[in-house]
């Protein structure tokens, strides 16, 4: 890393500044798009925007479906509800309490923090391993202390909010290319080489909101012609792609050109919190600059035993893994059948997609109302008119329920355009 980390504090209390300027602009912009969508949905829900509130929140109303809906959570792997993790969690809660008191550098981790750390960093063939609460504060904690004045971010377009709010935060010069477009990326490269201390690519492995899968053999090739520190969020991925659940970047024989490998812990590990794994050689810059480490309680004890646990199960049966991945294909291949067109979406996210946010809206409460939870997802999450329902696969759901969730989907799609 070429600048010091005094250098970065700096400059980033200088661009917090200019950052300052804009956030009046920025903040009624994005009240006017939450305005847009609550309206969108309260008219879906039959309800004024002023009460909606009223409404249910997600998770009750998942919680009374989820036998019969194909969406509950993105707990991928069905563990939240394991025996052994539900036991782990107990004993954790027994002998180390609730919370875990204060942040990771001032002793808010235990022994079993230290022992998922380890796990973690063994399973990547990674030299370390360090803990954030949650995957959002990983993203936004790391790509800020990394990246600063005279860096470049090159990121790809469908990046996380947390992998966008890193960026920004971080004070470095950023641009984002084309979603998986490789030669776009390459056009970016060839624009910034030379001119930047440290240039960082940062993508996801597989993609949150359309389910597609990065192209990362291409992208880790790329470092062959230029020089990059290359960043991947496997919040979708790890604990199900590779062998024993090591991710998709070990699945594709690229872990090792990975130089910064992160992923929640909240999705697949079925607790709450978040990591990323290195070099050794990194960690002083990000535990000494990393203030979503250094200033944030870390995750309590209960969910560094849920994590070590499911670990531990998924690498000792790997029909987890390959049962999630048959339901996905089943699952895939049925709305493909009543002719759903799902794009590049690949991964246990499955997108269906609408270009009338309104049909979108209406759809998707009827699903609710037929026992089928799954979550619109619209703009300003994704671009206008590529609204989409979002269904997520988990290894708890049944053939059963993925029959009947496609022939409803369906049957609604065709009522509603017949009507119009
Ligand atoms: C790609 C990606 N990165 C990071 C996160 C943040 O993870 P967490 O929910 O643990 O904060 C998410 C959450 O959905 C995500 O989809």
């Amino acid at each position: 890393m070429a600048a010091t980390i005094r250098q970065r504090y700096t400059a980033r209390s200088a661009s917090s500044a200019s950052e300052g300027r804009q956030l009046c602009r920025r903040t009624t912009a994005a009240g006017d798009a939450a305005t847009e969508s609550s309206q969108l949905l309260a008219s879906a829900l039959g309800c004024s925007p002023r009460n909606w509130r009223g409404v249910k929140t997600a998770r009750s109303l998942a919680c009374e479906l989820v036998y019969v809906g194909i969406e509950r959570d993105q707990d991928y792997t069905g563990l939240n509800r394991h025996p052994d993790v539900i036991k782990a969690v107990q004993d954790a809660v027994a002998k180390y309490e609730t919370g875990s008191g204060t942040s990771a550098m001032s002793g808010g981790m235990c022994e079993l923090h230290k022992r998922a750390e380890k796990m973690i960093a063994k399973l990547l063939g990674k030299e370390a391993v360090m803990l954030f609460p949650t995957g959002y504060s990983t993203n936004l904690g790391v790509i800020s202390a990394l990246a600063g004045t005279g860096d470049l971010i090159v990121f790809d377009r469908e990046s996380h909010a947390s992998i966008i709010d890193g960026i920004k935060l971080s004070g470095a010069k950023y641009v984002s290319f084309r979603h998986n477009a490789v030669e776009d990326l390459v056009k970016k490269l060839n624009r910034a080489i030379g001119k930047y201390d440290n240039i960082f690519v940062v993508v996801e492995s597989a993609y949150s909101m359309s389910g597609d899968l990065a192209p990362l053999n291409d992208i880790a090739n790329l470092k062959e012609k230029f020089p990059f520190f290359l960043y991947v969020d496997e919040a979708h991925s790890f604990s199900f792609y590779g062998q024993h659940g090591a991710g998709y970047c070990q699945e594709c024989g690229v872990i090792e050109r990975v130089d910064f490998l992160m992923s929640t812990l909240s999705k697949a590990t079925a607790a709450v919190g978040g990591f990323v794994a290195c070099d050794r050689r990194y960690l002083a810059l990000l535990k000494w600059s990393a203030n979503a480490y250094i200033f944030q309680a870390c995750f309590p004890p209960a969910d560094a035993a849920a994590v070590i646990s499911s670990l531990n199960i998924l690498q000792n049966d790997p029909s987890i893994a390959s049962k999630l991945h048959e339901l996905n294909r089943y699952m895939r291949d049925k709305l493909e059948e009543f002719g759903f067109d799902l794009r590049q979406s690949q991964s246990p996210v499955v997108p269906v997609y609408f270009t009338d946010d309104e049909e979108l809206g209406r759809i998707n409460v009827k699903l609710y109302s037929r026992h089928i939870f799954t979550v619109s997802v619209l703009y300003p999450a994704v671009k206008r008119g590529e609204g989409r329902l979002r269904f997520i696969v988990t290894c708890n759901h049944t053939i059963d329920q993925i029959n009947y969730t496609v022939r409803v989907l369906s049957d609604l799609v065709k009522k509603s355009r017949e009507k119009s």
